[in-house]
């Protein structure tokens, strides 16, 4: 029997997409609230004896986190042989230390949640800082794919002379993979993050690469002051407007407006719907 994929409300195209490839079917769940705010679950398609993957992408994972483990539960209870979690983009994976006395390490607690309702999970560009691997995390198998040669490839189908920008000297290798494949020469700024949404940015020299166009690239834009940072002081430096990519657009509160004021253009991949997806990722989300 062919696998079930399972969209969670909001992933209807990331899951019909990868239906489509894998020849396999498209089912579907039935979310509400009841009256007094509780989640209401059902399973429409049949789940019995079939490989389920359930899709649905994490950003902003309050609202959704317990119909996610209800719909994964149910799956089993009803006698699917195996429940995965396809989730494009995985939350909670940068609080992965104790900063203060007593905060939770978040990353911790999400992953053994997940592993406790699902057999598998496959996402992608998951915020690995201090850790090497998911494994370290989750009990269960977790295949974590890359957006890096898709994001090389955008920038060298559609961007002229560009100079590719990371954020910070941890991006060093992912930006530098990034630019060789896109044939750009890359910089990386210096971060310094005083809290959630106080970042300040330095440039590096930039004399010898005045005349490209800077390509800001990122794994996550969460308030957008990284970026926004970083576009301001290219605009003190004389740079012109900046682009700018990312893999997973989260965009809290106005950073989009804001970003896309101070740029040329600000494109992302799909793993989380927005406005300025332009990337798809499904042929990295079909089955290994
Ligand atoms: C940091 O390590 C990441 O690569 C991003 O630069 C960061 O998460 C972006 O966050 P924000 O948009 O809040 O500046």
């Amino acid at each position: 029997m062919t696998r079930l994929y399972l969209p969670m409300p909001g992933n209807e195209i990331v899951a019909r997409a990868l239906a489509d490839r894998a020849g396999a079917e498209l089912g579907a769940i039935e979310t509400r609230r009841f009256p007094d705010g509780e989640a209401y679950v059902r399973l429409i398609s049949a789940v019995e004896d079939r490989e389920v993957a359930i899709v649905c992408t994490l950003a902003r994972p309050d609202d959704q986190f317990l119909s996610l483990v209800f719909a994964a539960q149910t799956a089993r209870e009803l006698g699917a042989r195996r429940v995965e979690l396809i989730a494009p983009y995985l939350a909670y994976m940068r609080q992965d230390k104790r900063f203060k006395d007593g905060e939770a390490v978040s990353s911790t607690h999400f992953a053994r949640l997940l592993s406790q309702s699902f057999d598998g999970l496959v996402t992608v560009d998951p915020h690995l800082h201090r850790r090497n691997s998911l494994g370290e995390i989750f009990t269960i198998p977790a295949r974590v794919e890359h957006a890096a040669p898709l994001l090389a490839d955008w920038i060298k189908d559609n961007v002229a002379d560009p100079l590719v920008v990371g954020p910070d000297a941890e991006s060093e290798q992912w930006v530098a993979a990034v630019a060789a494949r896109a044939g750009a020469p890359h910089i990386v700024s210096t971060k310094t993050r005083r809290g959630d949404r106080d970042v300040s940015i330095d440039l590096p020299d930039l004399s010898a690469v005045r005349g490209r166009r800077a390509v800001l690239v990122d794994d996550i834009v969460s308030s957008g002051r990284t970026m926004i940072e970083t576009a301001r002081k290219l605009a003190t430096a004389g740079m012109a407007k900046p682009v700018c990519v990312a893999v997973h657009a989260l965009f809290a509160d106005q950073s989009y407006a804001e970003l896309l004021s101070l740029c040329e253009r600000v494109v992302s991949t799909d793993t989380v719907p927005h406005a300025s997806n332009a990337i798809s990722v499904a042929a990295l989300l079909a089955p290994a």
